[in-house]
């Protein structure tokens, strides 16, 4: 019996490969989970799906801009199409527009808002009804260390994930009545697409995690994440609501 058998859930921002959504996903069907992967990028949303597949688990993907109500809409309506119900949703598409103030024009601010912030609201707004259909659910939102500390060039980024965590936090307030947990998920420096991007290196060898900035000396991997998530889907976690995970090898505790 798997850690979440039975349960329905949605991994939004699956596409990337190495990405956090594409490792939650697959580790969410290992543990007896029906998966709906989506992404903007829909052969990458596919690919993940048939992965999922090719390892014995169940899995549909489609195309989804996560700034899009309509979209939103149509996922949670083809998932309830599929699989009759839906248990959990795992907010973690994403973007990072890490540019420094002056830089920073007003449509980089809206469209970083809009990708990381506006959505996640969008994603819970549309799954509590599903969620309360069902019994209860967990929403799990894919925040940052940029969302608890202050950090140069996250001032758009950091905003938007500073307001994950606390929408999270009133979120869970309001859909205990329901049985709808939701907690917010802090990754420190995880080895993906999105990290090589912003780090402008092809592998995690040289990336500056000395132990004066990251205390376990390391880059993180996606299956640390996933593994957070995990627990949090699980009914293990069914006393858990409104609280932070931070999952960062210490960065954040000095
Ligand atoms: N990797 C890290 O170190 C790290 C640290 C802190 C927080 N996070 C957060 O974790 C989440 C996943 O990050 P990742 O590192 O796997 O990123 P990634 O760039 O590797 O993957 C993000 C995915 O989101 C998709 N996406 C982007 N815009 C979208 C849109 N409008 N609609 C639908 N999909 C869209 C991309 O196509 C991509 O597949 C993000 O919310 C990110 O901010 C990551």
């Amino acid at each position: 019996m798997g850690r979440v058998e039975g349960k329905v859930a949605i991994v939004t921002g699956a596409a990337s490969n190495p990405g956090l959504g594409r490792a939650t996903a697959m580790t969410l069907a290992r543990e007896g989970a029906r998966l709906m992967v989506t992404d903007i990028d829909e052969a990458g949303a596919a690919d993940c799906a048939k992965a999922i597949r090719d390892a014995g688990g169940e899995a549909v993907s489609m195309a989804q801009d996560v700034t899009s109500e309509d979209a939103w809409t149509a996922v949670i309506g083809k998932t309830q199409d599929s699989y009759g119900r839906l248990d959990v949703l795992v907010n973690n598409a994403g973007i990072a527009v890490l540019k420094r103030m002056e830089d920073m024009s007003l449509a980089d601010w809206n469209r970083q808002i809009d990708v990381n912030l506006t959505s996640v609201f969008l994603g819970c707004k549309y799954a509590m009804p599903a969620m309360r259909d069902a019994g209860g659910g967990s929403l799990i939102n894919l925040s940052s260390v940029a969302g608890l500390i202050g950090m140069a060039t996250c001032v758009a980024y950091g905003a938007a994930k500073g307001g994950v965590r606390i929408m999270s936090k009133s979120i869970a307030v309001e859909g205990a009545a329901d049985n709808i947990r939701c907690n917010s998920v802090h990754p420190g420096v995880i080895w993906t697409n999105m990290q090589a991007q912003a780090t402008g290196r092809k592998d995690p060898a040289g990336v500056p995690v000395g132990p004066d900035r990251v205390p376990l000396g390391r880059v993180g991997e996606p299956q640390d994440i996933a593994n957070c998530i995990l627990y949090l889907a699980s009914d293990e976690a069914n006393y858990v609501t409104g609280a932070e995970f931070t999952i960062d090898a210490g960065m954040t505790a000095q």
